[in-house]
């Protein structure tokens, strides 16, 4: 007899990295408070000051090779032995990916990669953790940025993501706001029925209906979540 692996969806946001020592955005002392988000992280400020934000981004990847992904991160890629993971992150870390998760979708881009300023999908691997982007960074004749999705940028992976959520047996999302569109919609798309799990110490706002509430920080509230769903399998 098989026993069909169930979907398991997880909407991930910078909580979730927290506990690896990568700071949050709008937590006391998060990112967006030491730099102007719109000077860093926008569309605009890439156009008025490319230098900073090339500056920025090279200083998050050189953070981030001295980090190591956390328990949270390694229980979601232990959760594969009973069902089918798939992670939606709004990350652009690598930490899921180094905890072993096989399915990961990064809505807002990634930090080891840089793309074409005038070409999207030209996209390159970054060699290191130390490799820095510039304005003078060229492949291909093509200027080259750091691959994050700015503000004021469309989401490419939105409607990809959102066709995994509606595949969801279960929906988790972990450490988030919940203040930024569309990443914040994503749980929308779960089919009716479907149950939902937020797993924050201080949840947004923003909280749909009917959606489980562990208000715990990512290490402790994924070890609840495990003892969940364990007694779920064994129902
Ligand atoms: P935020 O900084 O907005 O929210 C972080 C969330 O993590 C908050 O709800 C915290 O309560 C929670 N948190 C803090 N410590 C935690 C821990 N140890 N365990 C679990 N949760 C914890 O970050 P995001 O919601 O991810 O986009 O931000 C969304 C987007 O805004 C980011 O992807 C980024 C940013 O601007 C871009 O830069 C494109």
């Amino acid at each position: 007899m098989t026993n069909k692996k169930l979907n398991l969806v997880v909407s991930s946001g910078a909580g979730i990295s927290a506990e690896s020592g990568i700071s949050t955005f709008r937590d006391a002392g998060g990112l967006w408070e030491n730099y102007p988000v719109m000077d860093v992280a926008s569309a605009d400020g890439f156009e008025r000051n490319p230098a900073l934000v090339h500056r920025f981004y090279n200083e998050r990847r050189k953070a981030l090779g001295r980090t190591i992904p956390n328990r949270a991160h390694k229980i979601l890629h232990e959760l594969e032995e009973f069902f089918n993971v798939y992670v939606i992150t709004q990350n652009v870390d690598d930490l899921h990916e180094r905890a072993g998760s096989t399915n990961v979708l990064h809505l807002h881009g990634e930090l080891m990669k840089m793309r074409a300023v005038d070409e999207p999908s030209f996209i390159r691997q970054l060699p290191s953790y130390d490799a820095e982007t510039s304005v003078d960074t060229v492949v291909d004749r093509h200027h080259m940025r750091p691959h994050i999705v700015f503000f004021q940028e469309a989401v490419p992976m939105f409607e990809p993501a959102t066709e995994i959520v509606e595949k969801a047996d279960i929906f988790v999302i972990i450490g988030t706001s919940l203040v930024v569109y569309p990443a914040a919609a994503l749980v929308r798309y779960v089919r009716p029925g479907v149950p939902v799990y937020y797993i924050d110490p201080n949840p947004g706002t923003n909280i749909p209906a009917g959606v489980h509430v562990i208000r715990a920080k990512a290490t402790e509230g994924m070890a609840q979540l495990t003892e969940i769903l364990k007694k779920q399998l064994k129902a």
